[in-house]
């Protein structure tokens, strides 16, 4: 089995986003079995008709990296009951010039932190209604909603073990959601990812 390619977009763009620390959490436990990409959705411009047919240089790496993907994982945090803005906006970059959807096939999962005690559950929702729009194959189960506010210690490491049990379940999953339909995904390598600059962390 080869290591699946991951694009995740994290909506928090925070210094000290939870759900990037979600996402560093659930990297490290994964370990080597994928490769991990972050894409700087901070750095896309609000999209416009008037950019996308001549976009600038990152959201044309953008666009390469989910080419490059077996996989999508969004770490959303929630705002007012739906997903931030900037996520909405690397989504719908990712659809533009019609028709050329980059997301149609691939497998995603969604997870996500909040401060609230519905764990984002409003905004994943929200999520996958888009995501099952754009003809993605969404990881229905497990579903991963967290209450973010005290579940990292001083070294941003998960606390409990329930929590990253229940993480590994999901990425279980989404590994063999992912394998099941890596056929069918628009997986073509764009460039020697080897030696991009791209930010593998
Ligand atoms: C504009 C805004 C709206 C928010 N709405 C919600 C909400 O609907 N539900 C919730 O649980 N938390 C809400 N929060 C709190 C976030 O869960 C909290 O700020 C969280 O830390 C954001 O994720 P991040 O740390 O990854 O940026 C909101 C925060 C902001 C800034």
């Amino acid at each position: 089995m080869t290591a699946p390619r991951i694009v995740t977009l994290v909506g928090g763009i925070s210094q000290n986003s939870l759900n990037r620390k979600l996402y560093l959490a659930l990297k490290d436990l994964v370990g080597s079995k994928a490769e991990f990409i972050f894409a700087d959705i901070a750095s896309l411009p609000f999209f416009s008709k008037d950019l996308e047919n001549d976009p600038p240089d990152s959201v044309v790496e953008y666009k390469d990296q989910i080419r490059w993907a077996n996989g999508i994982l969004f770490v959303t945090p929630e705002y007012n009951r739906s997903i931030p803005g900037v996520l909405k906006n690397a989504i719908d970059w990712g659809t533009r010039p019609y028709p050329d959807n980059l997301w149609e096939n691939k497998p995603v999962a969604t997870i996500g932190a909040s401060t609230g005690n519905t764990g984002t559950f409003g905004a994943q929702n929200h999520l996958r209604q888009i995501l099952s729009y754009l003809n993605m194959y969404v990881l229905n189960q497990p579903e991963f909603y967290m209450n973010g506010s005290k579940a990292f210690d001083e070294d941003d490491k998960l606390i409990d073990k329930k929590t990253r049990d229940h993480l590994i379940k999901m990425w279980d999953a989404f590994e063999v959601l992912i394998q099941s339909h890596t056929s069918t995904s628009k997986n073509q390598l764009p460039h020697d990812v080897e030696n991009s600059t791209w930010v593998q962390h």
